[in-house]
């Protein structure tokens, strides 16, 4: 009988034990990626891409809007490291992984809502 008892003992806590390291697993990834959204905008900005493309990617008079973007990752490197109308980054300035890390950013920033949905822009 005791015997038994240890038995549903042990299953109980291996279950908990699972459950438990799933949950870890989820909550680090996310963890993981909102850093990575956080360093990136730290970069953005430290990197002065924000003078021309505005805080936001919203573009300014000196450059286009980036956010959000549909470039996937390759086209969007190829863009920031040769000279075109804008200055090349090379990877002496701005490392590989650091681009990754911008690019993390900029498609953090979602598609704005339509001015229509914005009550304080209805002026009827
Ligand atoms: C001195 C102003 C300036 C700075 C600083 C700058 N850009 Fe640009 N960027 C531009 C201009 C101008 C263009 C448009 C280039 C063209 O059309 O040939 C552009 C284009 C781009 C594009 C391509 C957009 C498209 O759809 O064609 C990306 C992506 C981009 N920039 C990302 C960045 C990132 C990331 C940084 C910071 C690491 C940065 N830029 C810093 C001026 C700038």
């Amino acid at each position: 009988m005791s015997v038994g008892l240890g038995t549903i003992r042990s299953a109980g806590r291996g279950v908990l034990v699972i459950s438990l390291w799933a949950l870890g697993a989820t909550v680090a990834v996310t963890q993981e990626s909102d850093d990575d959204v956080r360093e990136g905008r730290a970069l953005y900005d430290s990197h002065q891409c924000w003078q021309c493309h505005g805080y936001e990617g919203q573009g300014s008079v000196a450059g286009v809007r980036i956010a959000p973007t549909l470039y996937p990752y390759e086209a969007f490197a190829r863009l920031v490291r040769h000279t075109n109308l804008m200055p090349a980054y090379s990877p002496n300035v701005l490392s590989e992984e650091q681009l990754r890390l911008i690019y993390a950013f900029v498609q953090s920033i979602l598609e704005p809502p339509p001015l229509e949905d914005i009550p304080e822009l209805d002026f009827e």
